[in-house]
């Protein structure tokens, strides 16, 4: 087995490498003067089993053809078996045509990866809402692994009590519910209206006592930050002592990470996106290596 990325995931693609004493290598990725894409293998991959680890963010659209070109040079160049390892997978939030006209991403997305050479995907709590499974859209093997456990033993050994969790939207109830039931705390899942990709507003539906608590607001994506600061302003109205956010995809696009900053206490992410709100109990290369090493 070989381990490789592009650009976005080189630490994590690491970790996994050194723990399964597996080689890495970097797979050089650039452009020719016009703009084409360049990409080379810096280790032969004939006959090998080749994991490419490389998150969607940031420039998703740049990492759909850098993967779609790798995955079809490895096959070209006699590669047993590609596996891709995306931590953090994209264009899921397109999951119809919400307007007319438009295309929905999410389709396009697996299937160009279901063509691509591509024998087996794993990924990280995607964003499944519309679409309820990997296998709906996804006709290679498509396993989708979720970071719960690992984030409700961090709340449970940061704060002893007096927790509280809230979903900000109705499919955070994934985390929300499950995270909470781990920890043994209360929980209730907020109903949000986006108005447009930028606003959205969100109202409770299930009043619970979060008076004087440590409130921790979990969900899956952080984009512009603009649900959780929703969630967190409400949070704040009903009472809640220190607020904090965890997102398993810190995207934190549009300055995200700086408008969010005066609405919460604590800022956390899981590693499936590089940023400076990792923190490292938020780790998901374990969870990686065991689906890796069932090699199938
Ligand atoms: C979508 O429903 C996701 O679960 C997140 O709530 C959403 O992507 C967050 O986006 P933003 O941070 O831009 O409000």
């Amino acid at each position: 087995m070989l381990i490789t990325s592009f650009n976005n995931s080189e630490k994590l693609a690491k970790k996994i490498a050194k723990k399964l004493n597996v080689k890495f290598f970097k797979t050089k990725v650039s452009s020719f003067p016009d703009g084409d894409l360049y990409l080379k293998f810096e280790a032969e991959v004939k006959k090998e089993i080749l994991v490419i680890v490389e998150s969607f963010q940031p420039n998703s659209n740049s990492v759909l053809l850098n993967i779609l070109f790798a995955a079809k040079t490895a096959k070209d160049l006699g590669c047993k078996k590609v596996i891709f390892v995306c931590p953090y997978l994209a264009f899921m939030r397109q999951d119809k045509r919400f307007n007319p006209g438009e295309a929905i991403n999410a389709k396009i997305m697996s299937d160009l990866l279901n063509n691509s050479g591509i024998d087996k995907i794993i990924t990280i709590d995607p964003h499944l809402h519309r679409i309820e499974k990997m296998n709906d859209v996804f006709t290679i093997n498509a396993v989708n692994l979720t970071s719960n456990h690992i984030i409700a033993q961090f709340i449970k050994s940061k704060y002893k009590k007096n927790v509280a969790v809230i979903g900000p939207d109705w499919e955070s109830y994934q985390w929300a519910d499950e995270i909470s039931a781990e920890i043994g705390v209360e929980d209730t899942v907020l109903e949000k209206t986006r108005h447009s990709s930028r606003t959205v507003d969100v109202e409770v539906k299930k009043q619970i006592n979060i008076k004087g608590k440590t409130v921790v607001i979990v969900d899956d994506i952080i984009s512009t930050g603009n649900t959780m600061i929703k969630a967190s302003i409400t949070a704040k109205k009903m009472g809640a002592g220190k607020i904090v956010a965890i997102g398993v995809h810190g995207l934190f696009v549009e300055n995200g990470f700086s408008k969010m900053e005066k609405y919460f206490d604590e800022i956390y992410t899981v590693n499936t996106i590089e940023h400076k709100t990792n923190n490292s109990k938020l780790d998901v290369c374990d969870i990686l290596i065991e689906e890796l090493k069932k090699r199938k």
